[in-house]
């Protein structure tokens, strides 16, 4: 046993010098070094890591200089106002659910969304309806939202006060949140999205479209994900100022009342790398991706998604919409054809120092940002061009379509209630007081208070048979409330 696990861990980790095709978007403190105000900071890294003295201005009432930084921040996204993070886009998540809505109010939210907007309706006790995400045989994944499916729910649930939007989702892939917006709007709904993955959208013209400018109310972006920032840096971005006490309110308090002056310095850096450099770096990136791309696509069995390959057409009105908006080219989801395994390529990539952001079933997930290399790419195709095939065969999987089953209980009324673990087998009919998530595809099979119904139970069953990771399940056993007698439901 080390003496120091963890920061030993580390060291041994960072000594390998990975090839880092994944989060965060400074790759090991390249972003940095490009820049003398960037080395400058690296340099004085540790004595930056000061607390709130004299001088240096406050977060949590700011008059100073995180006030002039803020409004920087505001101005190059084209927001009415925005807030650093240093709990991450959680936090922001948290702050922006907490702000725009009341205990108890309805909500429509997209299935496939992050753990913390799961634990803010909880949290908030808010009644979620959900939307279906639609998924794709081809990625074996969730792509986007239903449009269909969205506006049968918009239109039975006029009373919602918002709807909450993942833009873009793991694999880089936008839903038609240009629509979406338009849409919620005709019933004076909130927007809220959650961009976490989206900080640099809007640098250029072939990345999608910023959710800022597409005039969302409130949008989250990790900045620690794609930009050059350091991890848990966040910003939240607020187009619409009706709720902005209680945004100010709450964002304070999700927020440590410490914050970390190397967050602030590298949140700030982040803001002026992207609106100095920006176009000119994201554009020579761009390129060379887009070169790389061609050439992995050449290699047998693999693919580079590109939004052709995954877009579905939907008919709403009398119009064909693409429910896929638009993908993000700054990411590689390496699809691989059937039969062949995500997780036993992003095995092999990082035997040979590749470091991915995420594998699953049938792809690989890698980000890049300005601060990779050519050499890097050129890497990249060789150890991919030399994979042995054979070696990542894997049994056939088929994402199951779900359905959204019916609600006993609002997932905070769970909270309190007696629970008790019994057999998946023994569960049908029974209140879940678990949220049940088979990876892939990531989307809640059941979510905490809904009734596990046949559909629910045979899709949990197949992907246990699968052998698939599923979150919420301990040896195949599920948490229910232990007296279910009927309850109250909801729509
Ligand atoms: C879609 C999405 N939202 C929110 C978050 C939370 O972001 P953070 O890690 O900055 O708190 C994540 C993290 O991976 C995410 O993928």
């Amino acid at each position: 046993m080390p003496e120091l696990p963890i920061l030993e861990g580390i060291l041994e980790y960072v000594k390998n010098n990975n090839i880092q095709l994944c989060m965060p978007g400074h790759k090991g403190g390249r972003g940095f070094l490009e820049t003398t105000i960037g080395k400058d900071f690296l340099k004085n890294l540790l004595k930056c890591d000061i607390t709130e003295v004299e001088g240096v201005d406050n977060l949590h009432n700011p008059q100073g200089i995180i006030k002039e930084s803020m409004e920087l921040l505001a101005k190059f996204y084209g927001s009415k106002k925005s807030y650093f993070l240093v709990n991450g886009s959680t936090s922001g998540n948290l702050a922006m659910i907490f702000s725009s809505f009341n205990e108890g109010d309805k909500v429509l939210i997209e299935r496939n969304c992050h753990r913390s907007i799961f634990n803010a309706i909880i949290m908030r006790k808010l009644k979620p309806v959900y939307i279906n995400n639609l998924m794709s045989h081809t990625l074996n994944a969730p792509v986007c939202i239903d449009l269909e499916h969205f506006l049968q729910v918009l239109n039975k649930n006029k009373d919602a006060k918002g709807i909450i939007v993942t833009y873009p989702n793991y694999y880089g892939i936008c839903s038609n949140l240009e629509y979406i917006i338009k849409q919620a709007k005709k019933h004076n709904m909130k927007v809220l999205v959650d961009s976490a993955h989206g900080a640099h959208f809007g640098i250029h013209n072939d990345l999608p479209q910023s959710a800022v400018k597409l005039n969302a109310d409130m949008v989250v972006t990790s900045t620690h994900k794609t930009l050059s920032s350091l991890t848990q840096t966040s910003y939240l971005h607020v187009n619409n100022m009706e709720d902005i006490g209680k945004v100010d309110f709450y964002v304070s308090a999700f927020l440590s009342t410490s914050p970390s002056y190397l967050f602030l310095c590298s949140m700030d850096y982040a803001r002026y790398y992207l609106q100095t450099y920006g176009r000119q770096k994201y554009e020579k990136m761009l390129n060379m991706l887009g070169y790389y791309k061609d050439k992995i696509n050449s290699i047998k069995g693999m693919k580079v998604i590109s939004k052709k390959d995954i877009n579905i057409k939907q008919k709403i009105d009398l119009y064909q919409l693409d429910s896929v908006y638009d993908i993000d080219n700054t990411r590689y989801v390496i699809n691989l054809k059937e039969g062949y395994s995500g997780y036993l390529l992003g095995n092999y990539l990082r035997k040979n120092n590749i470091q991915v952001e995420m594998s699953d079933h049938s792809n690989v997930v890698l980000i890049f940002s300005p601060f990779n290399e050519e050499w890097e790419l050129e890497k990249l195709y060789n150890v991919l061009k030399r994979c042995d095939l054979n070696k990542i065969k894997v049994e056939k999987l088929d994402l199951l379509e779900y359905n959204i089953p019916i609600m006993a209980y609002m997932p905070f009324e769970i909270m309190d209630k007696k629970k008790k673990y019994i057999d998946i087998k023994d569960s049908l009919g029974k209140v879940s007081a678990a949220n049940v998530v088979p990876y892939p595809p990531g989307v809640p099979l059941i979510n905490m208070g809904e009734i596990i119904d046949d559909v629910t139970l045979n899709s949990i069953c197949y992907y246990i048979n699968k052998g698939v990771d599923i979150l919420g399940l301990e040896d195949n056993k599920i948490r229910v409330i232990d007296e279910f007698n009927g309850g109250q439901k909801y729509e």
